[in-house]
C-alpha cells in the first residue's frame, strides 16, 4: 500500500508544494521512502530517497521543484528494499517518462527480461520500473503517449494504480488502475489524482471514481476517462465528498482498525500474489534443516501456531512454536547450525523476536522471516524473507497482518509438502485453490454480518468475562479472538482448546457466561458438539461461528454467525477470525474505548 498524488495546475503555478502537502496527508499509507517528479516544459526533475517525507524534504527541499504538473509518491515497499534506487518515481532510459505505482506487477520479470534484451537499462529492483521502459519502447515504435501507456498497462498482470508524467506531453498526467485504489479530483481548471480522497480534499471536494480496468488523461482541458481494453470513452459525473480530512484517511470508517478489518479481502489477495520463488527458497531451507522453530509474539505467535499445524499436516515437518520472549529459555540449547528459525513479525521490530533471532543467528542457524515492513531490522537479520504485502497496519491491534501471515504460512506449508511429496499434488492444488476463495468469503461476512455481530457485542457488554473455544487449527483462532477482545474491551477473556476446557475452566461456567465456539464443519465437528453440550448443560450462553446450514450447532447455540461456504479445515482460521475481530472492535466502541489505541499498548514493542 503506497500513497500517490498527481496534479495538473494552471500555467505559472507550482505543483511541488501541493504535492508535498498531499504526501503528508497520505503518509499513513506508507512511509519508507518518498519521491516527487515535476514537469516544466521539456524538463523532468525527480527528487526522491528512502526515509520519511520530512527527512527527505530536509535533505533535498522538495518544494523547489519547478513546473505546474507533477506527481508524488510515499512508498510502502513490496518489491525491492526501501533504498534510493527503489524509491518512486522510476524513469525510462532517457529520463523522459516518470512513473509511480501502488500495487504489485506479477509478470514484471518476464517484461523486464524482454526489455533488457532490447537494450533497456534498469536501475532498480522494483516491479514498477518496467512501466516507464515499456512505454518508452512503444513510443519508439511510433505510438502516441496515450496509446503507449494503454498498451503497457494492458500487458501488466496484478494489482496496480499507476500514474505517469512525461516531457512528451508536459501538461498531461496519465493514470490507470486495477484493484489498487485511485480517484480523480476536479478543481477549477485544475485536476488531481490520488490514492484516496485525503490526497486532494483541501483542494477540491469534487471527485470522480476510476473503476477497475480504466485509465484517465488529465490535462488543462479536463479529466477524460477511457476503458483500458479498447480506449472507449467513459462518461462519469463527479460526486461531492463530505468527509472531513481525518475520516478521508480512514476512508469513511470510524477507526483505522475497522478500515483494516475491511481491507482483508484485498490484503489477502496481495499476500497470495507473492512469487512462488520465495516459497521455494524457504522450502529448500526447511527441508534441509534438522530442526525448525517458529518464533513470534502476540498475534504473530497465533499465526505461527496455524503455520506449525499446517507444516505438520501437509509436509510432515515438526516445527516447534516458541513465544519469542521464552526462546532463550525454552529452545536456544537445541539450536545449532543446521536449525532453521522462522520468525514472524508484522513490524519486524519487536524486540523479543529480534533477540530470539539474534541468539539463534549467533549459533549459526538459518533465519527465515515473514514480515510486513521491508527494511525492518528483522529483514536485515534474515537469510531469506517473505513479504506479507498487507500494507501499513495502523490500528494497534493486528488484524489484516494476522490473516496475511496465515495465508503466507499456508502457502509455505503447501510448497514444502509438494516438494517433499508428503501430500498428493492434487490435495495441495485444491488447498491453494481454496485459499483464493477466501477474499470473497471475507467480503461476504463484511457485507452481510456486521449488524448481527454488533448485536452480539451489545449482548456481551454486561459480561465480566468471555471465553473462546476451538479445536485443531482453530485453537489459535480462539486464542486470537480472545487476544483481540481483551486488549480492546479490557474484559478478562479466556481461550482454550475446547477439549481441554473440561479440565478446569468449566468450573467458571454459570448461567449466562458467554462462550464463543469456533466451530467449522471439519473433522473436529463431532467433538466440538460434545463440548458445546457440556457448556450448554451448565448454563453457558453459547455463541457459535459455524458453517452456513449447520443445523446441529445452530440448535444448540443461543447465537450463531454463519460463514458462507465449506472450506478445508486449514483455511478456516482465515475466515472464522473475522467475526471475532469485529466482535472485539464493536465491544470496544460500545464501552467507549478507542480501538485504534488501546491503553498500555504500542504498535511496535521495542522493549524486552
Ligand atoms: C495484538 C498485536 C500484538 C502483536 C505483537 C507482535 O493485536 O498486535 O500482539 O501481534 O506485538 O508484533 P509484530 O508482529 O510486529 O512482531
Amino acid at each position: 500500500m503506497c500513497g500517490i498524488f498527481g496534479c495538473v495546475l494552471h500555467d505559472g503555478s507550482q505543483a511541488a508544494p501541493l504535492i508535498h502537502a498531499a504526501l503528508k496527508r497520505l503518509e499513513y499509507r506508507g512511509y519508507d521512502s518518498v519521491g516527487e517528479v515535476t514537469i516544466d516544459g521539456d524538463k523532468l526533475t525527480v527528487k526522491k530517497d528512502s526515509g520519511r517525507l520530512e527527512e527527505v524534504h530536509a535533505k533535498y527541499d522538495l518544494d523547489d521543484l519547478p513546473g505546474p504538473v507533477g506527481v508524488g509518491h510515499t512508498r510502502w515497499a513490496t518489491h525491492g528494499r526501501p533504498v534510493y534506487e527503489n524509491s518512486h518515481p522510476l524513469v525510462d532510459c532517457k529520463s523522459r517518462i516518470a512513473v509511480v505505482h501502488n500495487g504489485i506487477i506479477q509478470n514484471y520479470l518476464d517484461i523486464k527480461r524482454e526489455l533488457e534484451s532490447k537494450g533497456h537499462h534498469f536501475q532498480s529492483r522494483t516491479d514498477t520500473e518496467v512501466v516507464p521502459h515499456l512505454v518508452e519502447d512503444y513510443l519508439t515504435q511510433g505510438m502516441s503517449l496515450e496509446e503507449a501507456f494503454r498498451k503497457t498497462v494492458n500487458r501488466l498482470e496484478g494489482a496496480y494504480a499507476i500514474v505517469l508524467t512525461s516531457t512528451e506531453q508536459p501538461k498531461t498526467i496519465l493514470c490507470a488502475r486495477q484493484e489498487s485504489p485511485l480517484v480523480l479530483g476536479i478543481g477549477e481548471g485544475e485536476y488531481y489524482c490520488g490514492s484516496d480522497f485525503a490526497a486532494f480534499l483541501p483542494l477540491t471536494r469534487k471527485a470522480v471514481l476510476l473503476d477497475e480496468g480504466e485509465m484517465a488523461v488529465l490535462n488543462p482541458n479536463g479529466a477524460r476517462i477511457l476503458k483500458l481494453k479498447n480506449a472507449a470513452p467513459v462518461k462519469r459525473d463527479p460526486i461531492t465528498i463530505t468527509w472531513d480530512p481525518e475520516s478521508a484517511k480512514k476512508q469513511g470508517f470510524k477507526h483505522f482498525m475497522l478500515k483494516e478489518i475491511h481491507e482483508q479481502a484485498q490484503s489477502l489477495r496481495d499476500a497470495l500474489r507473492t512469487e512462488q520463488l520465495y516459497y521455494d527458497q524457504f522450502a529448500k531451507k526447511i527441508i534441509e534443516a534438522d530442526k525448525m522453530f517458529i518464533v513470534a509474539c502476540g498475534t504473530s505467535y497465533h499465526a505461527g501456531l496455524v503455520g506449525s499445524l499446517a507444516l505438520a499436516k501437509l509436509a510432515g515437518i515438526n516445527a516447534r512454536v516458541v513465544v519469542a520472549s521464552e526462546f532463550s529459555e525454552e529452545a536456544l540449547d537445541l539450536v545449532g547450525p543446521k536449525s532453521v528459525i522462522l520468525a514472524i513479525s508484522q513490524s519486524g521490530e519487536t524486540m523479543d523476536t529480534l533477540n530470539a533471532v539474534r541468539d539463534a543467528r549467533a549459533k549459526g542457524a538459518t533465519i527465515l522471516s515473514v514480515l510486513n515492513v521491508l527494511g525492518s531490522t528483522l529483514m536485515r537479520l534474515s537469510t531469506v524473507y517473505i513479504d506479507q504485502n498487507a500494507g501499513p497496519e495502523i490500528g494497534v491491534a493486528s488484524t489484516k497482518a494476522f490473516t496475511s501471515q496465515i495465508a503466507v504460512l499456508l502457502r509455505l506449508a503447501s510448497t514444502v509438502g509438494r516438494r517433499k511429496g508428503e501430500v498428493s499434488a492434487k490435495e495441495i492444488t485444491e488447498l491453494e485453490a481454496e485459499l483464493h476463495r477466501v477474499p470473497a468469503l471475507i467480503q461476504t461476512i463484511l457485507n452481510t454480518k456486521i449488524d448481527e455481530i454488533r448485536r452480539i457485542a451489545e449482548e456481551c457488554d454486561a459480561a465480566s468475562s468471555i471465553c473462546f473455544l476451538g479445536r485443531g487449527v482453530n485453537v489459535p483462532t480462539a486464542l486470537e479472538g480472545r487476544l483481540k477482545l481483551l486488549e480492546l474491551s479490557y474484559v478478562p477473556a479466556i481461550a482454550y482448546p475446547a477439549g481441554e476446557s473440561k479440565h478446569g475452566f468449566i468450573a467458571l461456567i454459570e448461567e449466562g457466561f458467554p462462550v464463543i465456539f469456533v466451530a467449522p464443519k471439519d473433522e473436529t465437528h463431532k467433538r466440538i458438539i460434545g463440548n458445546i453440550m457440556e457448556m450448554k448443560a451448565r448454563g453457558a450462553r453459547v455463541i457459535s461461528i459455524i458453517e452456513e446450514g449447520d443445523e446441529e450447532i445452530r440448535n444448540l447455540s443461543d447465537r450463531v454467525v454463519e460463514i458462507g461456504e465449506s472450506l478445508p479445515s486449514l483455511v478456516t482460521p482465515l475466515v472464522y477470525v473475522v467475526p471475532m475481530q469485529l466482535l472485539a472492535y464493536y465491544l470496544s466502541v460500545i464501552k467507549g474505548h478507542d480501538p485504534d489505541y488501546p491503553r498500555n499498548l504500542a504498535k511496535s514493542v521495542t522493549v524486552e
